[in-house]
């Protein structure tokens, strides 16, 4: 019979193991440390939502719409969508919740998985963690700045290396709609020279010709005008606030007025930061407001503003501070078994479920007085033992005989014989004279 072959994780995926587990829970506590201490609170929203969301709030004309998401049918005929990113989701839970009730602007920061069906490569993954804060209800510039120094702190303390920001603003959507006839005009003019790609989305999307890689359509878009200098009074006025106090804050960034984001619910500031040690997936992380959004999802007229930046992306471009590891105070070993009890006798082997029932036990005692403790749970021989509790960095081990215990201090040196009750006291008295 031939064996099967082996089922390894999809394309576009990946485990998170050992090490790497401790420094994605170390950037988790840094963000949560410095967006909780900003006021942001934690939301979980599903995984899965209807495709509808996020074909009216992330935009029909998008890649991430029109070829990125993994969608699948209920068994009801309803469509559901693996989510590809966070922002249309919050704002679904904003109005579902009435969270326009609460005192604005509710603040919101999440760190989950999402799904785009994208060709993987170095950075860039069909299932990827994201860290997003949304902050809604506000119009304030003074929210756009403090969120970008909020990811510009985060990235800054995960050592991100290499890290530009680039800003820009797209104005409202009444003075962008003004923009883009004005662009569309151009194109059409240039249209010979564009790809088939741009040409396509001149009616739709007009302004992604500005992320295009082809040479054609670069040199065009050289001479393209510019959304900036076409800003209504109240979009410069907001603009210019938030470059303000991006300067205030001493966060330093470009103006960069052919930025534009891949997705289609931008209002006024747009930003991105990028890190020059990724490559060609350089965006570590980015975002801006998106005024429109929460009416657009049957909400009432709500302004926001937030960002997302990729958890791999962060780690790839980083020095992240080292994981600390929780030292292990105590590791309850088991005493070895006398040769006659290996032989038999009822008797005997009753006193080695005794010996396992008290170790059992004073593991329980020693983690409900706050110590962290392990126990010997693969039938390893006395030296076996000793050699994984060393490996662990124990700092006592306690070999639990039937009445009495030995307890041994790994890094001293020295060890004791003491009544098994007596030992986690013991321990205790010990670490704290360390
Ligand atoms: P986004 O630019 O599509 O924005 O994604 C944000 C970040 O997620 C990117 O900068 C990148 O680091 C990471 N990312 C995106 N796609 C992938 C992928 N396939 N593999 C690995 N990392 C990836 C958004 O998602 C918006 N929701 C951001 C936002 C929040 N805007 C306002 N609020």
């Amino acid at each position: 019979m031939s064996r099967a072959e082996k089922i390894k994780a999809p394309r576009g995926t990946f485990d998170v193991l050992g090490e790497q587990a401790g420094v994605r829970a170390t950037l988790e506590a840094r963000a949560r440390a410095i967006l909780e201490g900003a006021g942001y609170e934690r939301i979980e929203t599903p995984v899965l939502e209807a495709t509808e969301l996020f074909a009216r709030g992330v935009g029909a004309s998008t890649d991430i719409v029109q070829k990125e998401m993994f969608t699948l049918d209920d068994g009801g005929g309803r469509s559901l969508t693996l989510r590809p990113e966070g922002t249309a989701p919050v704002c679904r839970a904003y109005v579902e919740h009435g969270m326009h009730k609460r005192k604005q602007p509710v603040k919101l920061w999440y760190l989950s998985s999402f799904f785009r069906h994208e060709r993987a490569q170095a950075g860039r993954y069909r299932q990827f963690w994201q860290v997003g804060a949304e902050a809604l209800g506000s119009e304030d510039p003074a929210v756009d700045a403090e969120s970008i120094v909020l990811l510009s702190t985060l990235l800054e303390e995960m050592g991100v290396r290499g890290i530009r920001l680039r800003l820009s603003s797209l104005g409202s959507r009444e003075s962008r709609s003004e923009y883009r006839e004005r662009l569309q005009a151009y194109l059409r003019e240039h249209e010979a020279s564009l790809s088939e790609d741009v040409k396509g989305r001149i009616e739709l999307n007009p302004l992604r010709a500005f992320d295009s890689d082809h040479e054609g359509t670069k040199r065009v878009m050289e001479g393209a005008p510019r959304l900036l200098d076409h800003l209504g009074g109240e979009d410069s006025e907001h603009f210019a606030r938030v470059r303000e106090l991006l300067e205030a804050a001493q966060v330093p960034y470009e103006v960069d007025p052919t930025l534009v984001r891949g997705l289609d619910y931008y209002t006024r500031t747009v930003f991105e930061f990028t890190s020059d040690v990724l490559g060609a997936q350089s965006g570590v992380g980015g975002g801006g407001r998106y005024d429109g959004l929460v009416e657009q999802l049957s909400g009432p007229p709500t302004p926001g503003m937030g960002w997302a930046a990729g958890i791999e992306r962060i780690l790839l471009a980083g020095e992240p501070p080292p994981v600390v590891v929780s030292p292990v105070d105590l590791f309850v070993a088991l005493g070895e078994e006398l040769r006659e009890e290996r032989e038999g006798g009822d008797e005997l082997r009753s006193s080695r479920v005794v010996r396992r029932r008290a170790a059992f036990e004073l593991l329980a005692e020693a983690r409900s007085a706050g110590l962290i403790a392990q126990m010997e749970l693969a039938g390893r021989s006395l030296k076996g033992q000793l050699g994984y509790a060393n490996a662990l960095g124990a700092r006592y081990v306690a070999i639990v005989g039937e009445d009495e215990t030995v307890l041994k201090d790994m890094q001293g040196g020295g060890q004791e014989t003491i009544a098994t009750e007596t030992v986690i006291h013991a321990v205790l008295r010990a670490l704290r004279t360390l």
